[in-house]
């Protein structure tokens, strides 16, 4: 299931009318989402005036969809925003920035509000490398054994993070389109207890090792089918 499908669907079963897009570029996720109200941020748009033109034709809600040239921290200091519905948190790929832009955003989502979190299960370890921009990721790994360009960064700490230390959250994640985290208010279904210490020395190596010998589910991996019970609950 690619990522859209999983925001549309989300936005359907709770005729949510505000979304947010952290991380648009050429808008590839963000012009087919159907919704009421829908702001992108980005420092750096990625999408020509022609394709923006012919978005607005295909779907009439990027006709009136805010699109913030600035990076997430600089919107979200920008207050008061207006609380959203359901979030998509795409922008820089390191678990620092993604943390903050979590945090960030549940403090202007709604209460039953849904943070849909890209990049939470690189395909292999390459694409988990931790840099601070892509370029640098690209830079860095020209040429490494495995690289073939998709980077997700690691992303995937700020699920671990967030399922250590916010007992107020639901997190797990889809097994889809290199890992969807949902994040949302409420009681966690399974408990995971990494100490800062222990985070901070894992890699996605160990995530990936977990996973194949099932010793341990750092993500709280669900298969992708796991989206329409989910649905069912909120
Ligand atoms: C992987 S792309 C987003 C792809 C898009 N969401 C999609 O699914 O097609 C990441 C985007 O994040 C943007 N970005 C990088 N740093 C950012 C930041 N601090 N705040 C917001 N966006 C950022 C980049 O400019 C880039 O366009």
């Amino acid at each position: 299931m690619l990522r859209t499908d999983v925001i549309q669907k989300i936005i359907d079963k709770k005729k949510a009318t505000r979304y947010l897009e952290i991380g648009v570029n050429n808008g590839d996720s963000f012009f087919p989402i159907e919704i009421a109200h829908k702001v992108g941020v980005d420092p750096s748009f990625a999408f020509s005036p022609e394709r923006k033109l012919e978005w607005a034709g295909k779907n009439p809600c990027n006709v009136t969809a805010d699109y913030i040239d600035a990076t997430s921290d600089a919107f979200f200091a920008k207050q008061p925003i207006e609380k959203f519905d359901v979030a998509f948190i795409d922008g820089l790929h390191t678990y620092e920035q993604s943390l903050q832009d979590v945090l960030n955003t549940l403090d202007n989502l709604n209460d039953n509000g849904v943070i849909v979190m890209h990049d939470c299960k690189p395909p292999h370890v390459p694409a988990a490398f931790p840099a601070p921009s892509l370029q640098a990721a690209i830079d860095l790994n020209m040429g490494a054994p495995g690289w073939d360009g998709i980077w997700c960064g690691d992303v995937w700490k700020t699920i671990c993070h967030l399922r250590s230390n916010r007992k107020d959250l639901r997190v797990f994640t889809l097994d889809c389109d290199f890992g969807l985290g949902i994040v949302m208010k409420g009681k966690p279904d399974i408990d995971l207890n990494l100490t800062k210490e222990a985070l901070d020395k894992m890699t996605f190596a160990d995530i990936e090792a977990g996973i194949k010998n099932g010793t341990e589910n750092f993500l709280n991996l669900k298969d992708e089918s796991y989206l329409f019970e989910f649905l069912e609950t909120i």
